[in-house]
């Protein structure tokens, strides 16, 4: 991956990840192979870009109503609105995300879960710090969407791919591009560990492109909500009235549910379980900041 930045005073790119790099390599730092990586696939949505962002962020609640009809075909195991509550959300330095309460079990069971095959585990242990390991082996959650501010996003899920067959995970990488405050460009790659066996890069590409991209499922469920949410956001009620963004804060601004200890979330930052925005306000903050100082 290549980060560019035009500004000569730039600060450099670790600092300016932050404590979201732990984060970074359970997508792009599977193997000690590298990732390979297909697309992208390009199109515009009539969205502002920043709803994609916060999506990816933060909102797990969605999934249980949106997605709904990608359950009911069969496509989805983790449809249950507790299984979205349940999970932790995460936010550190730059970048925060949504993951998945997994069953109980060992690291290597726990990934087996979710569908890689033993040689593909093997390779994640030389690679992820024992810390990166204790998250999904100890603590229990698999890392589903994220976005690093401003406009990169990640999802991880494991979809049933056939009927009959267990689940198989793929990644996808996406960048929200503004065209206009209210078009943007999606590009959506799909990337996999570079060493997986070529059935597994097959199934995983197929069960990318069932439910992200341009073809995929998940991706018209969401992009419907967002392009209401711009055009909704840009009548008149919406001039007129505050949005309420305080889901998961108490009256005082206490937090509903407490972040979880660091011995039940051994990932850097904070997170918490329960429905909330705290994600999608933190990275709203980070624009509101970036606005004021540009
Ligand atoms: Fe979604």
């Amino acid at each position: 991956m290549l980060f560019i930045s035009l500004d000569p005073h730039a600060e450099p790119l670790a600092d300016y990840l932050g404590d979201f790099r732990f984060y970074l390599d359970f997508y792009t730092n599977q193997s000690p192979h590298g990732l390979e990586v297909r697309g992208p696939q390009r199109w515009r949505i009539n969205a502002n870009w920043k709803i994609g962002a916060e999506n990816f962020a933060g909102d797990m609640y969605h999934t249980p109503h949106t997605h709904t009809s990608v359950v009911e075909i069969g496509l989805f195991r983790e449809p249950k609105a507790q299984k979205r509550k349940d999970g932790a959300t995460y936010w550190a330095g730059k970048g925060g995300g949504t993951t998945y309460k997994l069953p109980p079990g060992t690291f290597a069971e726990r990934m087996r879960y979710v569908g890689y095959p033993d040689e593909m585990i093997a390779r994640a242990e030389q690679v992820w710090t024992r810390e990166q390991q204790r998250v999904v082996g100890e603590d229990g959650f698999m890392v589903s969407a994220a976005s690093c501010f401003p406009n990169l996003s990640f999802v991880h899920n494991w979809p049933k791919v056939e009927d009959g067959h267990d689940v198989l995970p793929f990644i996808s990488i996406r960048q929200w591009q503004p065209i206009s405050h209210n078009q943007t460009e999606v590009c959506s790659w799909f990337a996999v560990d570079a060493a997986a066996p070529a059935e597994f890069k097959q199934k995983s590409y197929r069960a990318y492109l069932m439910c992200f991209g341009s073809t995929g499922m998940f991706e018209q469920d969401d992009v419907e909500n967002w392009v209401s949410l711009t055009n909704t956001a840009g009548g008149t009620m919406a001039r007129r009235l505050l949005l309420n963004s305080r889901m998961g804060l108490l009256a005082d601004d206490r937090p509903v549910v407490d972040p979880l200890p660091a011995e039940a979330f051994h990932g850097p930052g904070y997170a918490q379980v329960g429905y909330n925005e705290h994600n999608q306000r933190a990275l709203l903050r980070l624009w509101a900041d970036h606005l004021e100082t540009t």
